[in-house]
Order: structure tokens, then C-alpha cells, then sequence
């Protein structure tokens, strides 16, 4: 059966086939037990934003749950590379997960000889259907339920996934995490406050995920001399803050307007964010010039 928009070809184990056909075992452990890592990289004009810090990222995770990676950056490049030619003319967004692969049985410890699943999709990303971030976002703050290894990117989301649910059941488009006092991250983001006209963000530790967005935000501030902390944020200061700011692959760069039903600021994106956002627009175009215009 041939590939097709609404059939993609993604890859699976070594073979490029299509969704429909890509099927693994109900033995698979990222299937049984969430034994498994991932990413997601978002792609402009046929280039994927920042590989190398996503593919690094992923090393980390995988070392860091002891699966060797099973394949060399140039191969996951590669493979791609070859997925994103289903595209050429839109923007995308790479996700890829490693799983420690199948066993003959159900057990916690891990198998001797598994072989892990590599699975790689893409999806086209329809710029007229994602949210204006001008218009900001709500947000709401909720009991971070996870565990202690928040800085691996692991698939294990539940906790995540409720939280998420629990904020859509608010009219919120995210939650924020509150663990002993202090503001961590969102349920799939990083946080940025400004507060007394400092720019602050957590820092890098096993209770966040270290964004290859947010990384991105301070290396602006850096190349353009504005000053930024990293620093724990507590409730109080969230609270308080002049602007808040969510980043990720997926949304970028966005201003929550609105936490727990309280206006933030004047409900509008403040002036460090337009700032920001004009840095990383800018940064983004250049990107686009580089592939040619594509
Ligand atoms: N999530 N923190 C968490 C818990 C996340 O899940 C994400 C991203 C981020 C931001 O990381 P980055 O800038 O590298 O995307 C922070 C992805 C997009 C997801 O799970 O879909």
C-alpha cells in the first residue's frame, strides 16, 4: 500500500511504511509499562529547529533509563530527513520515541537481550490553526504529582496528561506545577516570569525538563543583553508577576494572560515578551533565509 497525506509514511524498526501498517507487540515495554523516551522536534521551511540539541537530549534520556541509543545522529537525521520530504512546502513537528523493546513476559526488571522499538512520524503544522500568541493564553496552577526524574523525557505522562485535563476542564490552556512553594513548569512547558523587571526562569534540575525552547530564550537574552536569573520561583512571586511566559516546541513562546481566574499584568503580552518574541521571530526568519526561502 502506497503512503498518502492521510496514510503517512512513518518509520518504524528500520522500515519506512505506511501509519496504518506500523504495528508492534502488546509485549512492547513502552506499550506495557511506559518504558520509553521521546521527543519532539518542531521543523520551519524543512529544516528541524535545533537537531542537535534534541538529539543530545535524547542521548541523555536514554542514558539516563540505561538504553543505549540505537542509532547514530547521523542516521536519526537521516531518517528524518527522508519523512520530512512528505512536506516539503510546510512547517512540521518530529516526534520520535525509543521504547527498551519487547520481552517474552511482563516483568518490571528489565530483559537481557531486548532490542528497542525506534519509532519516527511527522505531522504537517497548518499555521491557520495555531493559536494567535498575541492573544495569550490562561493558565491555571495545580499540585505537581510527578516523581523525581522530571529532566528525563520520558513517555510516562500521566500525571501530565491529567493535570492537562484538568486545566481543559478549567478553560485553561495549561497548568503550571507547584511543588513545595515554588512554580516549576508547565504540564508541557517551561516557565519564564518577569518580576521587578527581572526575567526569571527555574533552574536546570531533576524536577524539569530541560527546554531546548527555553535554552533558546536565554541564549536571545544573552546575544541581546538582557538580564535574566535562574532561579526558583515561588507561588508567591508567580503570583505577583508582571508577565509569565510558557515555552515549547509545540506553542514556542506564549504569555499567560490569565492565572487562576486573575487577570496578569493587564491581561495582555507585556513588553519582555513582545521583545522576546520579536528576538525569536527573527531568529526563526533567518532560519527560513538560510533554507533558501523554502
Ligand atoms: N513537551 N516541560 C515539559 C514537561 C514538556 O513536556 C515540554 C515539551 C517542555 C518544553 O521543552 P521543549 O522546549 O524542548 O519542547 C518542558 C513536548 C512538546 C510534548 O510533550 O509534546
Amino acid at each position: 500500500m502506497q503512503a498518502s497525506q492521510a496514510d503517512p509514511l512513518v518509520y518504524l524498526n528500520a522500515e519506512f511504511k505506511p501509519l496504518s501498517q506500523a504495528c508492534i507487540s502488546v509485549m512492547d515495554r513502552g506499550f506495557l509499562l511506559g518504558d520509553a523516551v521521546y521527543e519532539v522536534i518542531p521543523v520551519f521551511a524543512g529544516i528541524p529547529f535545533r537537531l542537535e540539541h534534541h538529539l543530545q537530549r535524547l542521548d541523555r534520556s536514554l542514558h539516563a533509563i540505561q538504553i543505549e541509543n540505537p542509532l547514530p545522529d547521523k542516521q536519526w537525521g537521516e531518517i528524518i530527513e527522508r519523512l520530512l520530504e512528505q512536506y516539503p512546502h510546510q512547517d512540521q513537528s518530529v516526534y520520535l520515541q525509543v521504547t527498551r523493546g519487547v520481552a517474552p513476559a511482563r516483568d518490571h526488571v528489565f530483559p537481557r537481550q531486548a532490542v528497542p522499538t525506534v519509532f519516527v512520524m511527522t505531522k504537517p503544522v497548518d499555521p491557520s490553526t495555531l493559536p494567535d500568541p498575541h492573544q495569550g493564553i490562561v493558565a491555571v496552577t495545580l499540585d505537581d504529582i510527578r516523581w523525581d526524574y522530571c529532566n528525563i523525557k520520558a513517555t510516562t505522562l500521566l500525571a501530565n496528561v491529567l493535570a492537562r485535563q484538568q486545566a481543559a476542564e478549567q478553560n485553561a490552556a495549561e497548568a503550571i506545577f507547584i511543588r513545595d512553594g515554588h512554580a516549576i513548569e508547565g504540564a508541557a512547558s517551561n516557565l519564564f516570569v518577569v518580576h521587578d523587571k527581572l526575567l526569571i526562569t527555574p533552574p536546570k534540575s531533576n524536577k524539569l525538563l530541560p527546554g531546548i525552547t527555553r535554552d533558546l530564550v536565554l541564549e536571545l537574552c544573552d546575544a541581546n543583553s538582557i538580564a535574566y536569573a535562574e532561579t526558583e520561583i515561588s507561588l508567591e512571586t508567580l503570583e505577583q508577576a508582571d508577565e509569565i511566559w510558557l515555552t515549547s516546541s509545540v506553542r514556542e513562546i506564549v504569555p499567560v494572560i490569565e492565572l487562576n481566574g486573575k487577570p496578569v499584568s493587564d491581561a495582555k503580552p507585556g513588553p519582555l515578551w513582545l521583545e522576546i518574541r520579536a528576538l525569536y521571530d527573527q531568529y526563526k526568519q533567518k532560519l527560513r533565509e538560510q533554507a533558501g526561502g523554502r
